[in-house]
């Protein structure tokens, strides 16, 4: 006799008529008539084919299923660009603390004084780390900051000239979302070619900037994990012509403590909180994108903003030039609290240490696999490394294919094929929460799988071969998407 394996099964094939969850007692209220409650057509009284379980099958069913996940909780994540690093459990309690995770939103200030003073005093730590002094937490990614800056750049540009300017310069090493938020704040983009080192190219910064050219938004370090050099030079450059310097800050765990944008001249930035400032994200949890900036922008900042007075904290309305509000309420107020008690948690050394652990085991990785695989800016750089796949081409083995054999070896495949610069990118970001024997493992594992492509490039066709699903139709599964499910 077989004995079915049951652990693949979906909780739909489980269903037996009369299974229940739960055992309710007896009603002791008349029964209120379904009938007018809700609009016609939206009550229905069962579900055809909804499966019915006891209690033991529906939780084994979930649990199971949260097992097949990989998470930041069960190995290294580097997902270059995105820095999943461990997210500290004491974050989590400090976001659950009842006083916070109660407080309705709508509160007064004078009963709010609690969170308003966690919200003062992460504004201002974020101000001092980036040498940035106006700030708002609104902004609920990275993507939704770039949106917020550059609606605060063209409203300083409007007040300032009567002229928002129409063209906004962007590297060709950017992440998506900065075409993506100059354009949807009606500027045009001009794309300006990165020189062989992997920077921006001066030359062709001074030729593109003209007074037509209302910002530059520049992400540092940039995309290939590379510190841009002449920034103070780029800087100038833009300042001369009027323009103002956005800078993309999603790399910021690579200068934390040691470096101030605010000092090599950015005038408007994002942070990351899920990012440089370990709250969660992804599947994790939302995200939050504070805004820093220069002081004559501060006008602009989204309202509310939240203000000291003798009386107290209290949040500002009253702001004639502000781009009005990005954000319900006070922004993702449990991610402010995480990043609060990370930087509380840490101080000065400990946020110093987190960069320089970064950016020390990025190059610990570069410098072991170059041997094995393509670096293609081989240079000393920053939270993160470039490889690309093309020694492996010559066997017929892509980026893909490696970064799917690294699932079956226990580590999440890092970010592929971007920047598109590089062709067949591999974009490797071990962040500073990995130690050394980590690291050591998954070089070992990146070496192995050299190995395999050269003598056995088959295998990684096929790879991952210890997943419960192996290779999906990634395009159907982006845009055709199976959210619900629905009887056969
Ligand atoms: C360089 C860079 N800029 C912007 C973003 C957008 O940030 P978010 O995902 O928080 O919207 C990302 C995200 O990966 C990024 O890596």
């Amino acid at each position: 006799m077989t004995i079915p394996d049951r652990r693949d099964e979906l909780i739909f094939n489980l269903t037996s008529p009369g299974r229940r969850g739960y055992s309710l007692p007896a009603r002791d209220v008349p029964e209120t008539p379904l009938e007018g409650a809700l609009p016609e057509g939206l009550a229905r009284e069962s579900v055809e084919g909804f499966p019915e379980l006891t209690e033991v099958g529906l939780v084994r069913h979930f649990t199971r299923l949260s097992t097949w996940n990989y998470g930041v909780d069960t190995g290294m994540y580097p997902l270059g660009s995105c820095t999943m690093k461990y997210n500290p459990k004491l974050n989590e309690a400090a976001a659950r603390m009842a006083g916070f995770a109660a407080l309705h939103p709508l509160t007064p200030d004078q009963a709010s004084q609690g969170a308003l003073g966690v919200m003062y005093a992460l504004a201002q730590m974020l101000a001092e780390i980036t040498g940035l002094p106006a700030v708002t937490l609104q902004p609920a990614a990275g993507a939704h900051g770039e949106l917020t800056g550059m609606m605060m750049i063209r409203k300083h540009l409007i007040t300032r000239d009567g002229n928002p300017r129409k063209v906004v310069l962007i590297p060709d090493s950017a992440h998506g979302t900065n075409p993506a938020s100059a354009h949807f704040c009606g500027y045009q983009v001009r794309e300006i070619k990165s020189s062989p080192r992997g920077t921006l190219s001066v030359s062709a910064l001074a030729e593109a900037m003209t007074d037509e050219v209302a910002a530059l938004m520049l992400t540092n370090p940039n995309t290939l994990g590379i510190f841009e050099e002449e920034i103070c030079e780029v800087a100038r450059i833009v300042h001369a012509k009027g323009g103002l310097v956005y800078c993309d800050g999603a790399n910021m765990n690579a200068l934390v403590g040691r470096a101030r944008p605010g000092d090599f001249g950015m005038d408007i930035m994002h942070l990351n909180l899920h990012k440089t400032f370990s709250t969660p994200h992804g599947g994790g949890g939302p995200g939050s994108g504070p805004v820093v900036a220069i002081k004559e922008l501060e006008p602009y900042l989204p309202t509310p903003v939240i203000v000291a007075t003798p009386e107290g904290l209290r949040r500002d309305y009253e702001r004639p030039l502000s781009v009005g509000r990005v954000k319900a309420f006070q922004g993702n107020f449990g991610m402010v609290l995480r990043a609060y008690a990370y930087i509380r948690t840490l101080g000065p050394d400990g946020i110093k240490a987190t960069a320089d652990n970064a950016v020390l085991n990025a190059n610990y990785l570069r410098v072991k696999l170059r041997d094995e695989y393509d670096v293609p800016y081989d240079r000393l750089n920053m939270h993160e490394v470039i490889f690309s796949d093309h020694r492996q081409n010559a066997h017929g083995v892509t980026t893909l294919d490696i970064a799917k054999r690294l699932i079956d070896y226990g580590f999440h495949p890092p970010t592929v094929y971007f920047p598109l610069i590089v062709h067949g990118a591999l974009m490797v970001e071990p962040t500073e929460t990995e130690g050394l024997e980590e690291l050591d493992r998954f070089v070992e594992v990146m070496k192995r799988i050299a190995e395999e492509a050269r003598t056995e490039p088959d295998l990684l066709k096929k790879a991952p071969l210890t997943t419960r699903r192996s290779r999906f139709d990634e395009a159907a599964a982006a845009r055709k998407p199976v959210l619900r499910w629905k009887k056969e």
